[in-house]
């Protein structure tokens, strides 16, 4: 089978339906949990600062490090400044470090637990200017051990929230990033994930993304050769063990081959930190539940937060989204004060304005609403009650009803796919950079957001009045007042590391 072939057959067959949820397992041990925190056996550690001041540690603990743990009776669990379906963390980060104060060479995997990088590998040694990489990869495993079948996009979407929270986190100390033009075979070779040996009876990392951390130099990418290799991979355990073949398919099917279109090399000059992102980096958290009746938002506030998705407008985070842009949210607007409740549309870009009027039912209104900025491609389609609508949509989840407005980000996903097979994982990015946005904006407007990977695939696609795959909804988000759960309580993140470690 071709790899759009069996992408597509994969999306297929992960969709949920009202009548049946994608192949999943029939039970869970919470106990039996996929460790989600690798380490490497045999690795030199090297701890970082927790709260410093900027720096690689800082960037690190404010995009992949902990944010906090909630207990629950007996029960305990690491949360991070990255979101994650299911709270399992496929995402792993690597730190390639070439010249950088304070750092020896090497290539190093990061270690959240204990906020300290495991020296994976040394470079050969160059007299090129100094240069910081930041490397991503998943593992599919800790996602299917939950989800079975629809996990691979779960990571993906994983992934792009990645992403993003380095994005921002960049931006707060005063950092720019770019989205390197790679093949998945480079990013597997400089990350060392190809080296069979090392990953021995431990789950296997896919590479994602290879990032890299401009501080003001605008001397060319160099790919750095690595002379040395250090530690073995953990096995992350998980019972039951299924196995889901048609997560290796997908995962094989839409491997980046090329490296196509991902260049560009961000402005010279250092930018100013943004510090006012760190608060809202350390407090985002999901909601778990809406407070429905006092989830009113003002219509302002709703116009700011979509502005934000708008890459035109708005250099972090979209200044590293390189690709096309491809997702378009569809509004479920339960609660926005002075707006009509109902169905709304925001085309990102004016070509697709045009292609889902014509692709979505013709008999809805694409009317301005009121006082909405000029430069915000916002369109009322049908006004109704929608709270049922987006609730059942969303796997019965009532925080799509119980929110201001709950949402689904369709994807241009033929014309995706017809840029090849591993387009799919850019389409999730892209979905996951979104709500990442969302969520980050949610909390600076004083409400919280939530992902919600959970939702009927093709019943939104025929409320929409969608007919084809030229649009698919590729995950749903949630926007409101939470409701704050007062029987977990919230620990600090590193209260576990010993006391001479504690800032
Ligand atoms: C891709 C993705 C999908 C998610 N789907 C759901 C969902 O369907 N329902 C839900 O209640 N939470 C969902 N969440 C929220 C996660 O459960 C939450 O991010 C995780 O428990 C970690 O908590 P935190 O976001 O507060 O750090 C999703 C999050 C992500 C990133």
């Amino acid at each position: 089978m071709g790899c759009c072939l069996t992408v597509r057959a994969y999306h297929e067959r992960t969709k949920h339906r009202l009548d049946a949820y994608a192949q999943g397992p029939q039970y869970l041990d919470w106990d039996q949990q996929p460790n989600p925190f690798r380490r490497f056996a045999g690795a030199e550690v090297v701890e970082l600062p927790l709260q410093g001041e900027g720096g690689i540690a800082a960037l690190l603990e404010l995009s992949l490090g902990l944010s906090a743990w909630k207990q629950y009776g007996p029960d305990r669990w690491a949360l991070r400044c990255n979101p994650s379906s299911g709270n399992l963390h496929p995402t792993e980060g690597y730190v390639i470090a070439n010249g950088i104060n304070g750092l020896g060479d090497g290539v190093y995997h990061y270690a959240p637990h204990e906020h300290a990088l495991e020296l994976r590998g040394k470079l050969a040694a160059t007299a090129s200017p100094p240069q910081l990489l930041l490397g991503l990869s998943s593992i599919a495993w800790r996602e299917a051990w939950k989800y079975g079948e629809r996990a691979f996009r779960y990571v993906q979407l994983d992934a792009g929230h990645a992403l993003g929270a380095i994005r921002y986190t960049a931006a707060a100390l005063g950092l720019q990033v770019e989205l390197l033009p790679v093949t998945d075979a480079e990013i597997a070779a400089l990350l060392g994930l190809d080296r069979i040996a090392d990953f021995t009876g431990a789950e296997a990392e896919d590479p994602d993304m290879l990032l890299r951390i401009h501080t003001g130099s605008t001397a060319p990418f160099r790919l750095p050769a690595v002379t040395q290799w250090y530690g073995t991979a953990n096995a992350l355990g998980g019972l039951p063990k299924h196995t889901w073949p048609v997560i290796d398919e997908v995962t094989e099917a839409t491997i980046c081959h090329s490296r196509r279109g991902v260049s560009h090399t961000p402005s010279s000059g250092v930018p100013e930190p943004q510090p006012d992102l760190i608060p809202l980096i350390r407090q985002r958290r999901s909601a778990q539940a809406f407070s429905g009746k006092t989830s009113n938002l003002p219509r302002d506030t709703f116009y700011a937060i979509l502005s934000a998705l708008l890459p035109a407008s708005n250099p972090v985070p979209w200044d590293v989204w390189t690709l096309p842009i491809r997702l378009h949210p569809i509004l479920f607007v339960h609660r926005v004060e002075g707006l009509p409740t109902g169905l709304y549309a925001l085309p990102r870009h004016s070509a697709a304005e045009i292609a889902l009027r014509t692709a979505m039912n013709p008999d809805f209104l694409w009317q301005t609403p009121e006082d909405c900025p000029a430069e915000l491609p916002l369109f009322h389609l049908l006004e109704a009650d929608a709270r049922k609508a987006a609730r059942t949509l969303s796997c019965h989840q009532d925080i799509a009803s119980t929110s201001s407005f709950s949402l689904g980000m369709l994807a241009e996903f033929d014309a995706g796919l017809a840029e090849g097979a591993h387009v799919y994982r850019h389409l999730y990015w892209e979905a996951g950079l979104i709500g990442q946005v969302l969520y980050l904006e949610a909390e600076a407007a004083g409400v919280r957001g939530t992902g919600i990977g959970c939702f009927f695939d093709d019943s939104v696609h025929e409320v929409l009045g969608l007919q084809d795959t030229q649009f698919q909804s590729l995950y749903h988000f949630t926007v409101g007042s939470p409701a704050i759960d007062t029987r977990l309580e919230m620990l600090p993140p590193y209260s576990h590391l010993p006391e001479e470690r504690q800032p």
